[in-house]
């Protein structure tokens, strides 16, 4: 079982994670020492409503045994909640019928016998955890198993022992304790935290302990080292299927594969074509969609159920789509954006082929490394480029209308900053347009005068519609070299068929189609 902590600060913020996560966890664990205002009852009742096959943990950890959830605002509490209030919120969990209470050693036996003995009165079917945690060290292996049967002694449900790993040997000593507690006849949740002790949450559950902790991308841990849910189900995959999820048999290869496009609007989306161009050219079954999407989420909960096997992301949801994903890939977190979605399995991965698209185009060229670029615009284009650039060994600078934001994505990079009116002052060896300025039908508007463009050797617009834009006009006429957006446009396309297919995508059928489909849009056909 995978388990999801909500660590949120207020109950509307726990609430939003709840319904997030709860769909795709098979636990979720209610901190409710971090929920400040936190309401029993409409949690619970916001879990049974966003799944009904989720599980409910209630904890109220002790501050003393707590590792406070990194970068969370407000500041989490630190004081203890009063053991009387605590008692009074476990009771009420077992009243409610959660699945799991947790209850600290620490909190003495009596505590926990009331606890005990309060289920039974209640007949309730909540079980009852009793946790110790070491949020220093690892202790000894003989230190572990005499806390291991100072747990057992108190008769729990399940035992947890959770203890700070600083090396890989606190990993082993942490993980003996599962076969230790099986041979006993006892269920048990063990792991070692912190960046040491992911091995240990990876190999626990292929050992039996009764529960992972992991996080969504872009989630509060609630503990160091935890890993993504999508990690921790593809390990799990790998190494054991331990923790099957309600899933169907994935289609196979022979079958078709279909993809869609999430974006709002998506009318004049030149994507259907060339995906589907490039599919059919490719000799794959399947049919690329575009989706006018108004419920993110729920396009996301069709992916999985409709076992889409990847998907584009536009305007506007970029961003948005990020926190519904399993995992992200490390340059699309790096950027904050994901322009294209893998389903494997039914684990949902996002990556960001919009800059590796822009990249391309540029090195079809030229040689970024050693080069300026001056970039106009400060928003998610301007930024997917000032990253590639960097990568690629070259050195972007900023141009923006406002100065404040042009000013933020500088610093960002650690480049310089221009604002517009002073673009006449740059001297660099390529010109990027990232703002909308050109675009259908702006046909006779540049983000720039022609006068400044003998500056630079290369112009490149990131507008593909029209094909060439005042700027590219401008440009050629002032002996730029100039590099169309239509071709950030289509490698973007197919670096995303390389991801879904592992196939290297028809680019040139796919060049010449489009430019087939915009010169007619243009001629009015
Ligand atoms: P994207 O994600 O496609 O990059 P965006 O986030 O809307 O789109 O960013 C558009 C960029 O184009 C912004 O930097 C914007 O400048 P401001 O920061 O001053 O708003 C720029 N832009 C849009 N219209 C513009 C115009 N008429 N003149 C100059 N810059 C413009």
């Amino acid at each position: 079982m995978i388990c999801v902590p909500i660590t949120e600060a207020t109950q509307a913020e726990a609430i939003g994670a709840i319904l997030r996560i709860a769909p795709v966890a098979d636990a979720i664990e209610l901190r409710m020492d971090l929920i400040r205002d936190g309401d029993l009852p409409h949690l619970i009742d916001a879990a049974r409503r966003a799944s009904d096959r989720v599980r409910v943990i209630v904890t109220c950890r002790r501050p003393d045994e707590a590792i406070l959830p990194v970068n969370a605002d407000p500041a989490p509490r630190k004081k203890a909640i009063p053991k009387a209030a605590k008692m009074k919120l476990l009771k009420e969990t077992i009243r409610l019928g959660a699945d799991f209470a947790d209850i600290e050693l620490a909190e003495g036996e009596k505590s926990i016998r009331t606890l005990l003995s309060f289920r039974n009165r209640q007949k309730s079917k909540t079980q009852i955890i009793v946790s110790w945690h070491d949020i220093v060290s690892t202790p000894s292996p003989a230190r572990l198993k005499e806390i291991f049967r100072a747990c057992e002694s108190t008769e729990p449900d399940v035992i947890k022992i959770v203890t700070m790993a600083k090396t890989p040997q606190d990993n082993l000593n942490i993980l003996s304790l599962i076969p230790y507690a099986k041979a006993r006849g006892r269920k048990i949740i063990a792991m070692g935290m912190g960046e040491a002790g992911k091995l240990s949450r990876a190999m626990a559950p292929l050992l039996g302990s009764a529960l992972a902790f992991a996080v969504l991308p872009g989630g509060k841990a609630s503990a160091p080292g935890q890993l993504s849910v999508g990690v921790m189900r593809r390990i799990q995959n790998l190494l054991g299927n331990d923790f099957p999820r309600t899933q169907h048999p994935h289609p196979g290869a022979e079958e078709a594969q279909n993809f869609v496009l999430l974006g709002n609007p998506v009318r004049h989306s030149l994507s259907p074509l060339m995906h589907n161009t490039a599919l059919s050219a490719m000799n794959l079954k399947g049919h690329y969609s575009a989706y006018c999407v108004t419920d993110v989420e729920a396009a996301i909960a069709g992916i999985r159920g409709l076992n889409i096997r990847g998907a584009s992301v536009t305007i506007p949801f970029k961003t948005e789509v990020m926190e519904y994903l399993d995992d992200i890939d490390p340059d699309a977190r790096a950027l904050g954006a994901v322009n294209t979605i893998v389903n494997t399995n039914g684990i949902l991965t996002g990556y960001n082929t919009d800059w590796l698209g822009l990249m391309q185009a540029i090195q079809d060229v030229l040689t970024p490394r050693g080069k300026t670029f001056a970039i106009l615009g400060a928003g998610g284009t301007a930024r997917a480029a000032a990253y590639g650039i960097a990568k690629a060994g070259g050195h972007p600078l900023i141009v923006n209308r406002t100065q404040d934001k042009g000013r933020a994505l500088a610093a960002h990079f650690g480049c310089p900053f221009y604002p517009l009116d002073g673009v006449g002052k740059i001297k660099a060896d390529v010109l990027i347009n990232t703002t909308s300025v050109g675009l259908y039908p702006q046909l006779s508007v540049s983000p720039v005068d022609a006068s400044i463009l003998s500056h630079f050797a290369y112009v490149l617009d990131v507008i593909y519609n029209p094909l060439k834009t005042k700027l590219l006009r401008d440009a050629e006429a002032k002996g730029c070299q100039t590099i169309s957006g239509l071709e950030m446009f289509i490698h973007q396309g197919a670096g995303q068929l390389k991801l879904w297919t592992g196939q290297d995508a028809p680019v040139a059928l796919m060049r010449k189609t489009v430019r087939e489909r915009l010169e007619a849009i243009e001629s009015g056909n």
